[in-house]
């Protein structure tokens, strides 16, 4: 008798025990296969089952919008301006809305600026608060004219960045502005900024 109460008793301890280890391998498994099936993705092993969107892109392509420039100068491209070069550029393309000399005009005036005693109030120019020279080029070259973005070539866009460092007493006015120059320039406020996480910071 004793022994007919134990049998089922036993079965079910035993199938416990055998059980979970084998759900366990079941759900390994599982995941591997998912993750597998991710990476494969991933990494293109699946390309050929792709829904088509899009066609792939050429280097060439990728370049032409390829266009930051960083601080230091790199992606600066060849090319070369002085300032009165770009004083004559200014006239034509940019004086319409930042006014005659970059004095201002229906836009920001370009020339000038108050020292930032109040950081929050005190309008904030290139001469006063941008820390590169470089991001003139950028951003001239990227968004200005406002109504013709990235239509002034690079010859154009080193004469009007020579112009407004001129103008703004930052370089001389003989000072010719390139790849080599132009990162040399040290802005005013280049210490300006501090870091919020300085120990992020090479
Ligand atoms: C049609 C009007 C218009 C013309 C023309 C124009 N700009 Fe601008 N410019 C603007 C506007 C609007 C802004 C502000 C853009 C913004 O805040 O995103 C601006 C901003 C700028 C700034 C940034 C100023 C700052 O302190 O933040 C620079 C530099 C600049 N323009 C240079 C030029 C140059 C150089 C030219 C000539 C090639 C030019 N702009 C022509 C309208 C114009």
């Amino acid at each position: 008798m004793p022994r007919r109460h134990d049998g089922p008793q036993r079965h079910r301890d035993t199938e416990k025990i055998y059980l979970k280890p084998l759900c366990l391998c079941v759900s390994v498994a599982r995941e591997s296969a998912i993750a597998f099936g991710i990476a494969a993705m991933m990494y293109g092993g699946v390309r050929a089952q792709s829904p088509n969107l899009g066609t792939p892109i050429a280097e060439a392509e990728v370049a032409g919008w390829d266009i930051s420039i960083l601080p230091d100068g790199t992606g600066l491209p060849p090319g070369s301006g002085t300032p009165a070069e770009g004083a004559t550029i200014f006239a034509a393309k940019c004086a319409l809305c930042h006014g005659p000399e970059a004095r201002g005009g229906t836009n920001a005036a370009l020339v000038g600026g108050a020292p930032l005693t109040n950081g929050i109030d005190t309008a904030k120019t290139i001469a006063n608060f941008w820390p590169y020279a470089t991001t003139l080029f950028d951003f001239t070259r990227r968004a200005m004219p406002w109504q013709a973005p990235r239509t002034l070539t690079s010859d154009e866009v080193y004469a009007l960045t020579a112009y407004l460092l001129s103008i703004n007493k930052i370089i001389g006015a003989q000072d010719v502005m390139n790849a080599q120059t132009l990162p040399k320039v040290r802005m005013p406020n280049r210490d300006g900024f501090r870091p919020r996480f300085p120990e992020m910071i090479p």
